[in-house]
């Protein structure tokens, strides 16, 4: 369907707001003197009206709660507002509809000044004929009336449309008979979306832009995204929780590792790091991994990606080339050649490369629970090398790779995964 007009929620639908929204409950949480919650409670403030989500997730009186959106708006006023980006594809997409002669309006839970400072800075304001937002005395302005008042004088409602990432964006375009279209690339699940009255769901800007224009749905295709480091640097615990998360926001996920992943391969793996098969020539290593890598591939991360699952692989192709290329000195040319065939033409969307110097990954790996495999019980001098092995690929190909310092608490470490991901989910 052509719509004569689309509104736009902003935070979650337009810009990825969550840093400055976040570090201002954060700051207002610690001026209340109330311990601040943890970072998916901290989410949770994106979209709806604050002084609520204050009462609801802060369990403040109303009274408290309308002291700490106060406290909020002092950080958020000066610096976080700033801490935002347009997603990736938004600018050409209104551009796109306002060719089509599409009148676009902007409905938001935050001040109107707020707004339209973000919508200039960002170079969106002259995208929109008009924005419907709350005042600072009346921050609880419910979004239906928001809607009513951002559609143009005289346009019919069920030829009009309300784009937004949560419950309150997809209830609201509903209460007032508009067609309501859900970002699930923002701060709300599918389910969530789905379940709160979304005639339609886009995954990312490029679905919604095919929505929006009058196109067809594109194929759901995954994402492959790998996860790399030395031994210790904590990848297998970041890759657990960005299942978690992708999980919790309605994405169909895959989680699998190499060497291993399926059956034969997990066979493999088992010789690859017994210690008992010691002496190994470092050419049957690198072969025996490409081995089980062509069987992983064919088996497990092909039917997943087609399937349209975002697969989370504990290492690939990255792994040789640093452990065997570099630490085994056999060379990257060697290591990519004997590789060609086992990975089939498939490269990651995404890898994650936890940064960690040997001396620290080593001392981890040795204060485990379980015995050091053959791999792990190898020198410093090789893990240096495998270390540099890394560095080089990440260099080389800073599109794909994301660098992320390994040394920091779990928490900080995934915050930066999370950067990365939600980037991946916006091409989805
Ligand atoms: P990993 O699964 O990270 O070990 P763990 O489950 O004990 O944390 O990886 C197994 C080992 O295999 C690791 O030391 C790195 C090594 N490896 C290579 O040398 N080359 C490769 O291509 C792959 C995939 C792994």
């Amino acid at each position: 369907m052509r719509f004569d007009a689309i509104l736009f929620d902003l935070d979650g639908t337009l810009t990825a707001s969550e840093e400055g929204i976040t570090n201002s409950v954060r700051y207002a949480f610690e001026k209340m003197g109330v311990p601040s919650p943890d970072a998916s409670v901290l989410r949770r403030f994106i979209g709806p009206p604050l002084v609520g989500a204050f009462m609801e997730f802060g369990g403040m009186t109303e009274e408290e709660a309308r002291r700490a959106t106060e406290y909020y708006r002092e950080r958020f006023r000066e610096i976080g507002w700033r801490e935002n980006r347009v997603y990736v594809g938004i600018p050409e997409m209104l551009m796109a509809l306002k060719a089509q002669g599409v009148r676009l309006a902007v409905a938001s839970s935050k001040p109107q000044v707020f707004v339209e400072k973000i919508l200039k800075h960002f170079g969106l304001a002259p995208f929109f004929e008009s924005v419907a937002a709350v005042t600072m005395e009346n921050t609880d302005a419910d979004k239906s009336s928001l809607i009513r008042r951002a559609i143009p004088q005289g346009l019919d409602f069920s030829r009009a449309c309300m784009v937004g990432d949560r419950c309150f964006d997809m209830e609201a375009a509903k209460k007032t008979g508009l067609y309501a279209v859900g970002a699930a690339y923002g701060y709300g699940s599918r389910e969530e979306l789905f379940s709160s009255g979304a005639d339609a769901v886009a995954n990312g800007v490029p679905e919604l832009r095919d929505i929006l224009l009058g196109g067809s749905m594109p194929r759901a295709k995954g994402r492959f995204v790998t996860f790399e480091g030395l031994d210790g640097c904590g990848k297998s615990t970041q890759l657990r929780k960005t299942q978690e998360y992708l999980t919790e926001r309605g994405w169909e996920t895959l989680v699998s590792r190499e060497p291993g992943g399926c059956g034969i391969s997990e066979r493999v793996r088992e010789i690859l790091l017994d210690v008992g098969s010691e002496g190994m020539s470092a050419q049957c290593e690198a072969l025996l991994y490409a081995a089980a890598r062509a069987e992983h591939v064919r088996n497990v991360i092909e039917p997943a990606l087609q399937a349209g699952k975002i697969v989370l692989c504990d290492r690939f192709l990255d792994s040789s080339i640093a452990y065997q290329g570099y630490g085994r000195e056999l060379g990257e040319d060697f290591v990519r050649q004997i590789n060609e065939s086992a990975v089939h033409g498939l490269e990651p969307d995404r890898t994650f490369l936890f940064e960690l110097p040997e001396e620290t990954a080593k001392s981890r790996v040795l204060s485990g629970e379980t015995a050091p495999d053959r791999l792990e019980a190898e020198s410093m001098d090789f893990f240096a090398r495998v270390r540099a092995g890394y560095q080089n690929i990440a260099l080389r190909d800073m599109r794909r790779v994301m660098c992320v310092d390994a040394k920091r608490d779990i928490e900080s470490v995934f915050q930066s995964v999370l950067t990365g991901i939600d980037q991946l989910l916006e091409t989805m």
